[in-house]
Order: structure tokens, then sequence, then C-alpha cells
């Protein structure tokens, strides 16, 4: 009815029509609102976009525009209604999660018109912070969207998770799943780096011959076109696998158990086969060779490791400066595609991290 109003006062002035309708847009944000819980792999209809009206910073606060937002594995786990170690995402609520933006206006002196930070919002083109969960990003060292990737969460899954958890020791064998996405592919150059032979899997040839040819892992194979995955692994690894850096679970780990040698270390990162199961699988039937072989399995969470941050930050600035690490990012472009951005994890669609790209209106 307003915009009703407003289009016959200006009728006559196309410029100032131009500026109010330019006005309205630019109070409102668009958001991914969890529509309902997926069943099985996510949908694009278990997804709503709305426009909301923009709100201006209050006392305190900081109105942010995102650029790049995250879409990861780990969101899939909270689109399900039970108690894990973070919240549910609860169905009309948009969906937070990793994203870097640059400040639109701030009433907290720490930060300014203009700063690029890394903050929780989410699944939205604008949000507001009191700066609690805000993280300055030098847009100058590093491209903007590095701070999702290879220089934030998932390299520091990957830092963590081989080095903490694998403790890899020169020569061994490091077999990576998962091992073009964000972290594993981190996983594999760092492995490298620390003189291990590495084996890789992913799910299509392009993704095998990029691990091979610009990553220089030693092996590496496409797990879709193998029939026995532990003989692939027992071709692959002729002297036994010593980590095996689990991102995938489920047939996976069985395979692996069979090729694992003495005293082998598992981090157990993810199991992203195993996310959109709809009925329980049964587990590994091997599993009682850890006994025999001492192997030592640990979940891990990369938040429980934040004192590692300035360390795995001055380490992977030198690597990248140095040349020793290169990734790639899969960058969908508008708020719109967040959902198939997410969905395409589920289906291999990414190589290196999955993003979402904002163009500012
Ligand atoms: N513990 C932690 O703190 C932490 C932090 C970050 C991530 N993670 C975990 O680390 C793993 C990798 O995460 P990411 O962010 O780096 O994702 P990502 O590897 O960049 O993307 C997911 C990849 O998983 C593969 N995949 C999907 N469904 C699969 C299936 N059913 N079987 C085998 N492979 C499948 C696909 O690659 P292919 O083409 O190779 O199939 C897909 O590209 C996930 O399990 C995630 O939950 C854990």
């Amino acid at each position: 009815m307003i915009f009703g109003e407003i289009l016959v006062a200006c009728k006559s002035n196309q410029h100032n029509l131009f500026n109010w309708r330019h006005t309205l847009k630019k109070m409102k944000s668009r958001e991914i609102v969890l529509r309902r819980r997926p069943v099985g792999i996510p949908e694009e209809s278990d997804f709503l976009i709305v426009e909301v009206p923009r709100k201006e910073p209050g006392e305190g606060e900081i109105l942010i525009r995102n650029i790049y937002i995250s879409v990861d594995p780990y969101m899939r786990g909270r689109m399900v209604d039970r108690k894990s170690y973070t919240p549910s995402f609860q169905v009309g609520e948009t969906i937070t999660g990793g994203c870097v933006g640059q400040v639109v206006s701030s009433n907290v002196s720490e930060f300014q018109e203009g700063d690029f930070v890394l903050g929780f919002g989410g699944w939205r083109e604008y949000y507001l912070s009191d700066g609690s969960d805000l993280t300055w990003v030098d847009a100058d060292a590093l491209p903007l969207q590095s701070y999702l990737g290879v220089a934030g969460m998932p390299g520091m899954t990957a830092y963590v998770g081989l080095l903490d958890i694998g403790q890899p020791q020169e020569n061994e064998t490091v077999y990576v799943s998962a091992a073009s996405g964000a972290v594993g592919s981190i996983v594999c150059q760092i492995a490298k780096i620390k003189g291990c032979r590495v084996v890789g899997s992913a799910g299509s040839d392009q993704k095998v011959d990029w691990l091979i040819h610009e990553l220089g892992v030693d092996a590496a194979f496409n797990y879709k076109k193998v029939a026995d995955l532990s003989a692939e692994l027992r071709k692959h690894c002729p002297d036994g696998i010593d980590i095996y850096f689990e991102n995938v679970g489920g047939e996976h780990l069985q395979a692996v158990l069979d090729n694992m040698n003495a005293f082998g270390r598992i981090p157990v990162c993810g199991m992203i086969s195993q996310y959109n199961l709809t009925e329980a699988q049964p587990g590994p039937t091997n599993l009682s060779s850890i006994i025999g072989k001492r192997l030592m399995l640990k979940g891990f969470l990369v938040s429980d490791h934040r004192e590692r941050l300035p360390q795995f930050m001055k380490d992977m600035t030198g690597w990248i400066q140095s040349g020793e690490i290169k990734w790639k990012e899969t960058i969908l472009e508008g708020i719109e595609n967040t959902p198939k951005a997410f969905i395409g994890l589920f289906k291999g669609e990414n190589l290196g991290k999955m993003l979402v790209h904002l163009t500012p209106e």
C-alpha cells in the first residue's frame, strides 16, 4: 500500500522513483530459512528464501554485509532434532554458520566501517553482531574466501587432526578419504610436507587427477569405480596404512581396518557417508582388529583446539607463501544458491572448499 502511494507520488519523476526503489531494496536482506527437516539427502525445497527488513545497528551493534558464505557437512547434523555438541537448527529459523563480510556501520569502537570480518551470521545477506563472534581478517594477506577454507576452519581441522592426533612420522603411509575436499586436500599436503607417503581417494577422475598432478600425492583412486575397496587400498598401500584420516566412514573404515599397520592412528574427523542415512547401517565387521593391531581411533572437533590457532596461522601462511600448500574453491553465485551449494557437498559437486559468493547490490 505504502509502496503504491510512493509510485503515484513519483509518477512524474523517474529519477526519484529509482531512488525510492533503490532505498527500499537496500533496506531488505535475504536469508535462507530451514523450511522442514530433511530426510535423506536434503532437497532445495527443505529451505526457503525470505526477505526481511534490514535493521540498522543499535547501541553496541555492528551491521555486516556478507561477501562469502560457507556451507559445511556438519550443518546436516544440525538439521536433525537431537541433542548434540552444537544446538539443532529450528524449523523457520535462518541457518547460521561461518561467513566473511564487511562492516557497513558500527556502534562498537573496535570495529570500523569497511573492516573485513569472519563471523557466524550464516546464510543471509546482512546481519547484526555485538562483535563477540567476529574476527578481523586481512584482505591484503590472503583472498577473503580463504578464511573460510585453507586459512580457516577446514584448514585448521586438517592441521590439528593430522598433526596433533595423527602424529605423522617421516616415511609413514597416510591414507585420506574425501581427499579432494576442503579438509582432505589440506591433510594430503601437510602429510607430504611432513615427509609421508600419501594416498587419497575421491569420487571422480578429475579429482583424482588434481590430487596426483597438482597436489603431488603419491597415489589416488576413484572409489566410485572400485569393486573391492580393501583390495584397492592394499594395491596403493603395499606397506600398509599408518594413519587413516577419516572423513567418510562406512565401507571406507571397514576397508581401512583390513589394511592398518600395528600402532596405526585414525583421527576421526567426519563420516559424511553416514549423515543422510535414513536407516542404521551395520558397523564394520572387523572392529576387533583394533585390539591386535593396537590402533588408536580418536574423534575430535576443531573447536576444542582453539589454542592451536596462532601456530596454525603461522605455519599455514608460511606454507602458502612458499607454495607448499595449494587449494581450490567451488563457488556458487548468489544467496539463492546456498541450499544448492550445501546439497552439492553430499553429491561430490565440489573440488576443494564449497562456498557461496554474494555480489553487493
Ligand atoms: N571434526 C571436525 O571438527 C570437522 C571439521 C570440519 C569438517 N569435518 C568433517 O570432515 C569431512 C570433510 O568435510 P569438508 O568440509 O572438507 O567437506 P568436503 O570434503 O569439502 O566436501 C564433502 C565431500 O565428501 C565427499 N562425499 C560426500 N558424500 C560421500 C559419500 N557418501 N561417500 C564418500 N564420500 C562422500 C564428496 O567428495 P567425493 O567426490 O570424493 O565423494 C564431497 O565433495 C566431513 O566428514 C566433515 O563432517 C569435521
